[in-house]
């Protein structure tokens, strides 16, 4: 039989699997509590507006209600016949009020229905992005207070470069989540406009009152042209973009729990919580969650390509196309948001192991660059010259096997004669954090600073 939403001009039926192909509400369902909000505020601006009579407006927003309670108790009857969330939604709504049911979608489409549907829904998702960078932001503050001053190694090319401390190692990460969330900030503010009203494309003949519709879904304001409002999907883009980036950020982290959870670095015990044994060899502690975060930008990213691709070279307005956006956004929304709740966890409850991290710091002649920086200053040398005396003082420790404080005064002074006692001083890798006051530095005192503002921040 023909499609009851357009069966005017259809005498046939889809073929089965036209329908399995175009039916789009074994995933768009998760839109109802959306859906069925656009609509209220609809149906009630066109109460408002004189186009739909006081009482029509009443019986289809009690009836939206009863929709929504089936749907949220399970026992709304979803037809794959019916296509999408959109008409299940409103054939529902006829067999509970009947008549009136017909009226709801006087000057709208469901082009602007779908728009204003995922806007709501994505920025619910911002919404939520926020919230979990916050909290994870509030983990790494809360390393880093407790280890403002604990020494470890910097690394460049994953070689021992300076020493640093455990706290600005922490802070480094809040920086980049604070970057993430303010994108989330950023896309939300540029999403937050209604297209419901743009109708299929054009408008519409009925004094509809967009601004009326745009408060009371919560948007800024209404779109401003028609043509756009259809077929933008810049606002999933933003999303899935700001994902990307933030998924990106999380796996850079979970590599580093991946490899100082290793016996050979041992720098943090992450907890039974966030960890699995193995089914053979009894040592192992596996530090799954970190790999599967370290993963979970495949999916994100994958996501966004996936909805760039639909996108480019999409004439306007609104093609069909544009249903593939929904189950990318899904996907990528749940693995984030998921990721971010397993990093906070596991953040919140890793140890790191300070005395390995100090043994650490003060092995690999991390402080050749404050031993070169000590020339300069007490010896007046140019840097390069430094350079190649402390290189050379390298060499001789690497070929004695030993480190750069376990040489001799009279060692040293056969490569630089002018070379005193009091070098021993910056060999140290306390002094040697502690002098990095330059603002950003390594220094406690700098790190406990950094502390204080995010503290305030994230209050
Ligand atoms: N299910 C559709 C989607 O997700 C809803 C919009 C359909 N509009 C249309 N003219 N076929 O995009």
């Amino acid at each position: 039989t023909a499609n009851q939403m357009w069966g005017g001009r259809f005498a046939e039926g889809p073929d089965a699997i036209m329908m399995a192909i175009n039916a789009s509400i074994g995933f768009d369902q998760r839109l109802y509590a959306q859906d069925i909000a656009g609509s209220r505020a609809h149906a009630a601006m066109l109460a408002a507006t004189g186009i739909l009579t006081p009482s029509d407006a009443e019986a289809i927003g009690e009836g939206l209600l009863t929709v929504l309670s089936e749907i949220e108790t399970g026992g709304f009857p979803f037809r794959t016949d019916l296509e999408d969330i959109h008409m299940n939604v409103e054939n529902r709504l006829k067999e509970i009020i009947g008549a009136p049911a017909g009226r709801l979608h006087t000057a709208r489409s469901r082009n602007d229905q779908v728009a204003v549907d995922f806007r709501l829904w994505v920025r619910d998702q911002c919404d939520a992005a926020i919230e979990g960078l916050t909290a994870l932001m509030r983990a790494f503050v809360a390393q880093a207070e407790a280890g403002a001053d604990w020494v470890m190694p910097g690394f460049t090319h994953l070689q021992t470069a300076q020493p640093v401390t455990w706290g600005h190692h922490m802070l480094a990460y809040v920086e980049m989540f604070a970057r993430d969330r303010s994108r989330f900030e950023d896309a939300r503010r540029r999403m937050n406009e209604c297209p419901l009203g743009a109708a299929a494309l054009a408008g519409t003949g009925f004094p509809i009152d967009r601004q009326m519709t745009a408060r009371a879904l919560g948007f800024d304001r209404p779109t401003a042209n028609s043509l756009d409002s259809v077929s933008d999907r810049d606002f999933a883009l933003e999303f899935l973009a700001a994902s990307s980036i933030c998924a990106m950020h999380l796996s850079r982290f979970a590599e580093e729990l991946v490899i100082w959870s290793s016996a050979q670095f041992r720098f943090v015990r992450l907890s039974d919580k966030w960890t699995t044994g193995s089914s053979i060899m009894p040592q192992k502690k596996n530090p799954d969650a970190a790999e599967l975060l370290r993963a979970k930008i495949g999916r994100i990213l994958g996501a966004t390509v996936a909805l760039f691709t639909v996108m480019k070279g999409l004439p306007l307005t609104y093609s069909k196309d544009m249903q593939e956006d929904k189950e990318q956004v899904f996907d990528a929304a749940d693995t984030l948001m998921l990721g971010l709740a397993a990093m906070t966890g596991m953040v919140g409850d890793m140890t790191a192991n300070r005395p390995m991290l100090a043994q650490a710091a003060a092995s690999g002649f991390s402080t050749a660059t404050d031993l070169a920086d000590w020339l300069v200053r007490a010896l007046n040398l140019p840097f390069r010259d430094a350079h190649h005396v402390t290189g050379t003082l390298v060499a001789l420790a690497e070929s004695t096997g030993c480190d750069l404080p376990d040489l001799s005064l009279a060692q040293m002074q056969g490569v630089h004669a002018g070379i005193r006692a009091d070098v021993f001083d910056v060999l140290g890798v306390e002094n040697s954090v502690r002098s990095r006051q330059s603002y950003g530095g390594t220094a406690p005192d700098q790190v406990r600073a950094q502390v204080a503002r995010w503290k305030e921040i994230l209050a």
